[in-house]
């Protein structure tokens, strides 16, 4: 049982959307596994490896939503969710080579690596800061798998900086806008009688989560991640990371 109080709106709309996008892995894999066709030992790590761990993630987070947030009716708010999310998520959005997958991963890996260590160091349950600490641990490696592999094919497509580098920043807005607002959207309707809080819409979700992360998101090692995959010895490029993480920076903090 944690020991977390369960009044506190953030943590609830936070965990609750990391549960759901969490256990909808299943929905990337397959969109993903065609997609790396080419690649059996990729196609296996995916199945094996990846989904198996994701999925763990979701039920470990969804125990953790039910523990805290009984009156929360989970089931009926994640069916809503995958009816909303599964539409979106076809094998046409993504990139148009292995390597820009692979790459576009690498955001979502990083997304989620940086996103568990801000929430961990927020919350002042011990229960909630181990099982994040734990993810994010799963989510580096994820992030070194997709790197290699992006890396690894790279050497045959030899994409242009910027072509990658739109791709990083194109990512990063993505996720922010589609997936965690998909995911928000149920989150006021499924309570069996009234929410321990004082429910938030979804603006004012952002706004608290910017405020969140100008304290506990660990800006410098995020972009240190995120650019990882793209380094170079070009001054100019070293000096376009540096805009666009301050891009991506703003694109996180722009509702506070
Ligand atoms: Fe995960
Ligand atoms: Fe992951």
């Amino acid at each position: 049982m944690s020991t977390q109080s369960n009044t506190e709106p953030f943590l609830f709309y936070a965990c609750t959307i990391i549960s759901f996008l969490e256990s909808r892995v299943d929905t990337y894999v397959d969109n993903l596994t065609p997609f790396f066709q080419c690649d059996s030992a990729t196609k296996d790590w995916l199945k094996n490896v990846w989904l198996l761990e994701e999925q763990e993630h979701g039920r470990l987070m969804r125990i953790y939503v039910e523990d805290t947030w009984p009156a929360f009716d989970w089931s009926r708010g994640f069916k809503e969710f995958s009816d909303l999310y599964i539409p979106q998520c076809v094998t046409e959005k993504l990139r148009c080579s292995v390597g820009l997958e692979a790459l576009a991963r690498c955001v979502t890996e990083t997304q989620a690596t940086m996103i568990y260590r801000c929430i961990a160091s927020y919350s002042n349950d011990p229960l909630l800061k181990e099982l994040l600490k734990r993810m994010s641990t799963d989510e580096v490696r994820h992030f070194k798998q997709f790197k290699d592999l992006h890396q690894k094919y790279e050497l045959e497509e030899n994409n242009r900086f910027l072509r990658k580098a739109g791709i990083l920043l194109n990512r990063s807005e993505l996720v922010r806008d589609e997936d965690i607002a998909l995911a928000f959207q149920p989150l006021n309707n499924y309570w069996v009688g009234s929410p321990p809080f004082k429910v938030w819409s979804y603006r004012i979700f952002l706004e608290h989560t910017a405020q969140v992360m100008r304290v506990h998101f660990p800006f410098e090692e995020a972009k240190r991640m995120l650019f990882h995959p793209l380094r170079t010895e070009k001054r100019l490029n070293k000096l376009l990371i540096e805009i666009m993480a301050k891009l991506v920076a703003r694109q996180f903090l722009k509702y506070a």
